[in-house]
């Protein structure tokens, strides 16, 4: 059964993942099309049997315009809309308004009248590669694991360790200063690899001795199910993963009360930027959102882990550090210069590229993917806002604030450096809405006096 499947879409992060999972699923020959112009043009140059639209308010003109196309060509295309759409009363248009992968499949294959067996023979690949940093938090190999050997003759898979056997954190650091930077599983094996590795991750994880050794340790399963998320998509695992760090993360922020030791160990440790970042927005968090009224005393817990989860996944699509630091319209401006167009386009779209990701993440509490849209000031999550506004939500505002302070205080990295970096909070948050979260940060730091210079 060959399937071709035209995907119109604007926003590439979410054409990206529907076409990866058409050709995963059914060995889609996918065309794709982010204009109108675009979807005609490909439309027109291949027997088309299915057509996924968006409709979005942003392209709603867009799939109206292509529905009308298909009228005057006297077309019926089985086309399935994903978002709200005035009237389908057209058999041949079926709407779907929760954008949920699995669902979407579903209405593939009933709009053509196929079943699932008829894909059975599309497979993944022999043998999956994963990085071998992702094998630094467990402790023996749950399945036989490959290398890759590239020989004239062709590649060659190689068994290198044995379902079981332990290894030590040295034996990876061996074969990466070899230049190694992945090892292969057999396809067959990967749900249970993945099923194993991420209970694995979570069972290390709780073992850690001290609170120090606990952060240290929860930046491995932080940065590993982060890029699982975006390299990997989100499955069941990942998903296990993910919610377990978030959960431990916020474990971690209640249990100990020694903020200030706690700020030190941080700022003093060999973490990542990112990490850093996420722990110390979290904490914040911890200590303000109580103050700024986000709802009752039995809410509390429920409203900060909206916000920690916020500061896990806001940032996933920024990899690289320099364009982590980018906060505001001002540096964003200034930086541009020194930026790739795939850089300025990557950071532009961060936060509505993640959004949409979310869409498909199971049981998310609600607003989550709405704050992660917001998390710049912008209403739709591309760019930034010149100045800041009251059009987004109360949660956004706080937390576009605390990052702030945060990343100024990382860059600093002095504890000394705390009162001139509010007086710069002060001065740059003007709106009441945003003032307030500022205020609790005096409060919290005892209203310190402004600085001589
Ligand atoms: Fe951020
Ligand atoms: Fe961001």
């Amino acid at each position: 059964m060959n399937l071709t499947i035209l995907i119109i879409e604007p926003n590439d992060a979410v054409r990206n993942l529907l076409a990866k999972n058409f050709t995963d699923q059914f060995a889609a020959k996918v065309l794709t099309a982010s204009d109108l112009s675009s979807a005609k043009t490909e439309f027109d140059k291949e027997f088309v049997q299915i057509i996924i639209l968006r409709n979005k308010s942003e392209s709603e003109e867009l799939s109206r315009d292509f529905l009308s196309y298909l009228y005057d060509k006297g077309l019926k295309t089985p086309t399935i809309i994903l978002g709200e759409i005035e009237s389908s009363t057209q058999s041949h248009i079926t709407v779907l308004t929760k954008f949920r992968i699995e669902e979407i499949n579903r209405l593939v294959l009933k709009s053509l009248g196929l079943k699932k067996e008829d894909f059975e023979h599309v497979k993944l690949p022999s043998y999956i590669p994963y990085p071998i940093s992702f094998f630094h938090l467990i402790r023996y190999f749950p399945v036989d694991i490959y290398i890759l050997l590239s020989k004239k003759s062709g590649d060659e898979y190689i068994k290198r360790f044995q379902e079981g056997e332990n290894f030590t954190k040295d034996d990876l650091t061996k074969y990466e200063s070899m230049g190694l930077k992945v090892f292969y599983i057999n396809k067959e094996d990967n749900h249970l690899f993945m099923n194993v590795f991420a209970i694995q991750t979570v069972a290390e994880l709780k073992k850690s001795k001290d609170i120090t050794s606990a952060i240290t340790n929860l930046e491995d399963t932080f940065t590993i199910s982060q890029n699982m998320l975006t390299q990997l998509g989100i499955s069941e695992d990942v998903v296990y993963l993910t919610d377990e760090s978030i959960k431990y993360m916020q474990n971690l922020l209640t249990k100990n009360d020694k903020v200030a030791q706690m700020l030190k160990d941080i700022l003093s440790n060999q973490l990542s930027f990112s990490y850093k970042r996420s722990y110390l927005v979290s904490l914040f968090g911890t200590l303000l959102l109580p103050k700024l009224e986000f709802g009752s005393a039995e809410q509390k817990e429920l409203y900060i882990s909206k916000f920690v989860m916020v500061s896990f996944f806001h940032d996933l699509f920024l990899e690289d550090e320099k364009l982590l630091k980018v906060n505001n319209f001002d540096e964003f401006s200034k930086l541009k210069k020194e930026l790739s167009k795939y850089e300025i386009d990557l950071i532009e779209t961060h936060a509505n590229k993640m959004s949409n990701l979310l869409l498909q993440y199971p049981k998310l509490p609600s607003g989550i993917d709405v704050l992660v849209k917001q998390h710049h000031g912008t209403s739709n999550g591309i760019g930034f806002p010149e100045s800041f506004s009251n059009s987004i939500s109360p949660m956004a505002i706080t937390f576009i604030v605390i990052e702030d302070f945060v990343t100024q205080l990382i860059l600093k990295n002095d504890l000394k450096q705390i009162p001139s970096i509010l007086y710069i909070l002060k001065d740059r948050y003007t709106l009441p809405s945003y003032k307030k979260t500022v205020q609790e940060l005096f409060n919290l730091f005892k209203n310190p006096a402004k600085p001589e210079n």
